[in-house]
């Protein structure tokens, strides 16, 4: 189960409160879509959930996050990364290597997998996302739409228990939605929690709970 309690965060005294007194709670196997306008707090949320606020970005935070009982507070960025894998919604800042092939095998190779296990996943993740011929291409050259596969790709490897992924579907056609949305539907039957920002509604159908974020502070995020 995962639960974030008592959430306050606003980015800096000049800025409103973005949630406060914010309380949300789920059990394994959900998918949660976060719906809400641009600026509305989507983004925020996810990096707050996965902890880069406040560990990365600072700014006004209280709150307890707890994942299956274990404060994550208490764990470091990189313990948390595998466990709970966050896309981010500009893929830029998530490619690091050359090629697709070699972005795919980091995460894994850090976690000490076996070298063949991880050409199996590899092999198995790209199939599954359709994505195979991308393989050796190289990760700059690609398009947005393919640079988010590719991360969601590298995420798949890391077979994480919470997926936390922003503004997935930007940049791809409906036939890569469709398909991906079968793939979640598949992590949640085997028990992932997924939690994806959705302002475009491509994923309302699947989602077990829309989360709607209002941008007007007044509101409140209860
Ligand atoms: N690092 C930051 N410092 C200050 N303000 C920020 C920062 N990141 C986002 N914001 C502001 O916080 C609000 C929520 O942003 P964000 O979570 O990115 O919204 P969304 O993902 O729903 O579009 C926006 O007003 C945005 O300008
Ligand atoms: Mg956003």
């Amino acid at each position: 189960m995962l639960q974030v309690k008592d959430l306050s965060f606003r980015y800096n005294s000049e800025t409103d409160w973005l949630f406060q007194d914010f309380y949300l709670e789920t059990d394994k196997g959900k998918i949660i879509a976060i719906n809400g306008d641009s600026g509305s707090g989507k983004t925020t949320l996810l990096n707050i959930i996965c902890g880069v606020i406040p560990k990365m970005i600072k700014g006004n935070f209280s709150g307890k996050i707890t994942f299956n009982k274990t404060d994550l507070s208490t764990l470091t960025l990189p313990q948390t990364a595998p466990l709970l894998s966050l896309l981010m919604q500009e893929p830029d800042n998530q490619l690091f290597f050359p090629t697709v092939e070699q972005e795919l095998a980091f995460g894994p190779e850090n976690l000490q997998i076996e070298p063949e296990e991880i050409q199996e996943r590899i092999d198995k993740i790209l199939k599954v996302l359709q994505i195979e011929k991308l393989r050796n291409k190289e990760t700059h050259n690609l398009s947005f739409g393919q640079k988010k596969l590719v991360i969601f790709a590298s995420i798949l490897t890391l077979d994480p228990q919470v997926f936390l992924l922003d503004e997935l579907s930007a940049g791809l056609s409906n036939d890569y939605i469709t398909n991906i949305k079968k793939i979640l539907r598949n992590l949640a039957a085997k028990g992932k929690i997924i939690f994806l920002t959705d302002h475009a509604g491509d994923f309302a159908d699947i989602a077990d709970t829309v989360i709607k974020l209002s941008s007007n502070p007044i509101d409140g995020k209860i």
